[in-house]
């Protein structure tokens, strides 16, 4: 069986895009492969964060990665910092790097920018412990949105160098990135990604955001200017968005929408977008709320630690003996 990684990150708000564009992905695949799906609170601490509000984080993303449908019979669910395995290859993995390389991560230039002296090391660190996340396991595939690219380039390159050096010891992993949905625009600018730090709250919405929210947001979407429900991503973003998450939500097709909306407008297919997206959100918030204060989602972090623990240790062993970080 080829296996599967991915991580998110428990940084407060799970946005539609992060739903979208990755987990829902991940529940299929489950049948397939071995799967490991990971809470990356290491990647969190890159910057800042309160104590209380990250333990209650991961465990939000804990219930809501079991909400979406993932089985824990058949998935490793775990906490990054559980397995400390992540951070000692990550050590590894941040010495086969090129500082200039890391430097050139459009992450880490967006999120670095106007910091001056200031910028928190993780961030430039970041990518080498994604690197060490993915090669522990001896990663097939890894399903993630569209920003997520250029880390598993980097990935690539990292364990390519580090085989070259010492052997083949790492699987090279491949990018899955869905068809549909890998890039989530924002509400309010259709050429801007989904994302949970944007400042304007009605800019996502939140997997955890009530009916009422939802409805807001959505209504109060951008459109383009003429009145017509069709899909052209680049003469009409901010509608194909909408629609993308329709099609999405409704698994009908885009060219179905257009025809369901044809002369209708945008006031029509915003209000059955809305029902569309709260009746997608519903069953899971519903799942949420029961295994969020669970014993049930305790035993099953445990019990996801302990198989990662097994499978990355036996192949940081591999590394850290390739390498001559064992006693003769
Ligand atoms: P994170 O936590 O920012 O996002 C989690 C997943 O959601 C996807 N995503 C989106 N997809 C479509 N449209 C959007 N607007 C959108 N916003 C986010 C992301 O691509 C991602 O798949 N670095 C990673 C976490 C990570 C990881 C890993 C992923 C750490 N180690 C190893 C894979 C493998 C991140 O910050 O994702």
């Amino acid at each position: 069986m080829k296996t599967i990684f991915s991580g998110i990150q428990p940084s407060g708000i799970i946005t539609l895009g992060n739903y979208l564009g990755a987990m829902k992905h991940f529940v299929p695949l489950q049948d397939e492969y071995n799967c490991y799906y990971c809470i990356v609170d290491q990647h969190a601490i890159t910057v800042p964060q309160d104590p209380a509000t990250l333990r209650e984080n991961v465990r939000r993303l804990a219930a809501l990665y079991l909400a979406v449908g993932l089985d824990p019979e058949k998935v490793t669910l775990f906490i990054q910092s559980e397995v400390p395995a992540h951070a000692k290859l990550g050590w590894i993995m941040l010495c086969t790097a090129y500082v200039g390389e890391l430097e050139r991560m459009t992450q880490y230039k967006d999120k670095s920018k106007d910091r001056g002296e200031s910028i928190p090391a993780g961030l430039l660190a970041y990518p080498p412990l994604m690197a060490a996340d993915i090669l522990l396991y001896g990663t097939d595939y890894v399903p993630v949105g569209e920003d997520q690219k250029q880390h598993i380039e980097l990935t690539r390159d990292l364990a390519e160098r580090f085989n070259n050096r010492y052997g083949e010891i790492f699987t090279i992993p491949e990018i899955r990135v869905a068809e549909v949905g890998a890039r989530i625009m924002s509400l309010q600018d259709g050429t801007k990604k989904m994302s949970k730090s944007d400042p304007n709250q009605g800019s996502y919405i939140s997997m955890l955001d009530d009916a009422d929210t939802v409805a807001k947001k959505i209504k109060r979407a951008q459109t383009d200017s003429d009145n017509a429900v069709r899909f052209d991503r680049e003469k009409k973003p901010a509608i194909s968005n909408l629609m993308t998450i329709y099609s999405l939500c409704s698994g009908k097709s885009l060219e179905e929408i257009e025809e369901m909306y044809a002369g209708k407008g945008y006031g029509v297919f915003k209000s059955e977008l809305a029902e569309v997206v709260i009746e997608t959100l519903k069953p899971i918030q519903e799942r949420y709320n029961d295994l969020f204060q669970s014993q049930k989602l305790d035993d099953i972090l445990t019990a996801g630690a302990e198989k990662a623990n097994r499978a990355a240790n036996a192949m940081l062993h591999k590394v850290e003996s390739a390498m001559g970080m064992t006693r003769l």
